[in-house]
């Protein structure tokens, strides 16, 4: 087994509160227990292409574990096995991962920690095919890394949004609107189903279930009929429109996930302002929900997964991600982790639950 000298760590995809923390664990731990160097490349992959880094010690992680974001920078558009060339027609893409291991090689790095989520890991599996000895953190407030229950920054995420339905029902209820509120995850439901229940949501609306215009507004209606002058729809940015698309904001070439998404809260909020005698307004929480400081669940996970890595390392444990199963840190394949997204069941005990509490999917399933 080699020896381990020197750890290369980055982090990568978008950037969310806990990273730091998962940082400050892993030198901590590297370096204090086992008196292994630790350096960081910045920017994701592109410090490990560019070869930029900056050595990282005990005192250098010191006082980070509650600030937000990270403080190597994170990059979302930067994929080593397809980096854009500029061209007449568009971009091409080019294999540039000579370039990582070169750097790896240069900084004479025994193991490489990628702290990321679906977008960094997938990189990092490639990357372990091509002999680098990796291990994965998963960190991404969508949740939807296969493998683990919770992903790094799912946490602190879903506080922020609970925070804004919170917030939302006051002004909602005072004005007898229809307040909708649009938040990050992607292609999965996780912080729309859990900030809607745990907000008190009257519609979740999630890219898992199928939703329409027609059962929204009646649901909207119901709780007129009950005596209920307002409403508050969440919905997930990736949550398809009825006639089937996903409201795309922009396309970023180069990036491990190119497509951009967001917009459908104004979608819906436009559609049911006609079909209801309810003013409307949508809010669209965005990048607010990845910024500020982590929760405590966020820090504890983040510090769990970091040492964690750590011992991954020097147990060689190549190509595992570090996972939380229950109460227990445990390691998984990283091929498995990112071959499918995690998305909510729609079967599931929360949704289930949340139908039972009359909470409406748009989906004209009736809780009764
Ligand atoms: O994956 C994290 C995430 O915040 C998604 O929820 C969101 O769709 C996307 O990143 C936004 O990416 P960007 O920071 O490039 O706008």
């Amino acid at each position: 087994m080699t020896t381990i000298r020197h750890i290369g760590v980055l982090t990568g995809g978008g950037d969310c509160p806990g990273m730091n923390a998962a940082l400050r664990a892993l030198v901590k731990a590297a370096t204090h227990r086992h008196g292994i160097r630790v350096s960081g490349f910045l920017d994701g992959f592109a410090g490990l292409l560019d070869d930029a880094s900056r050595p990282l010690g005990f005192d250098d992680v010191s006082g980070i574990l509650t600030q937000g974001g990270t403080i190597l920078g994170a990059s979302n558009r930067h994929d080593p096995f397809r980096v854009p060339v500029p061209g007449p027609g568009g971009p091409t893409y080019r294999d540039r991962s000579d370039a990582v291991l070169a750097t790896l090689a240069r900084h004479e790095v025994d193991a490489l920690v990628a702290i990321g989520g679906d977008g960094t890991l997938r990189i990092a599996r490639q990357l372990g095919a091509r002999g680098v000895p990796v291990v994965g953190v998963p960190k991404t407030i969508d949740n939807d890394v296969g493998g683990t229950e919770v992903s790094v920054g799912f946490d602190s995420a879903r506080s922020i949004a609970t925070d804004a339905v919170d917030r939302l029902h006051s002004t909602a209820a005072s004005h007898h609107r229809i307040m909708v509120v649009e938040v990050m995850g992607r292609h999965a439901g996780w912080i729309a189903l859990e900030a809607g229940v745990a907000g008190g949501g009257d519609v979740i609306l999630i890219p898992e279930i199928r939703w329409s215009y027609e059962a929204v507004a009646r649901d909207i209606g119901e709780r007129t009929a009950r005596g209920r002058r307002f409403s508050i729809v969440v919905i997930a940015e990736g949550a398809p429109r009825p006639d089937g698309g996903t409201v795309v904001r922009e396309i970023v070439a180069g990036s491990p996930e190119p497509v951009r998404l967001g917009g459908v809260g104004a979608v819906l909020a436009q559609a049911l302002g006609a079909i209801l005698p309810f003013e409307t307004r949508y809010v669209v929480l965005g990048h607010v929900q990845r910024g500020g400081a982590p929760t405590p669940s966020d820090r504890i996970l983040a510090t769990r997964f970091g040492a964690a890595a750590v011992d991954a390392v020097m147990e060689g444990a190549w190509g595992a991600m570090v996972a939380l199963r229950g109460d227990r840190i445990v390691r998984v394949p990283i091929a498995d982790a990112v071959a499918e997204p995690k998305v909510v069941d729609p079967e599931g005990e929360l949704v289930a639950a949340a139908r039972a509490i009359k909470t409406s999917f748009g989906d004209g399933v009736s809780s009764t």
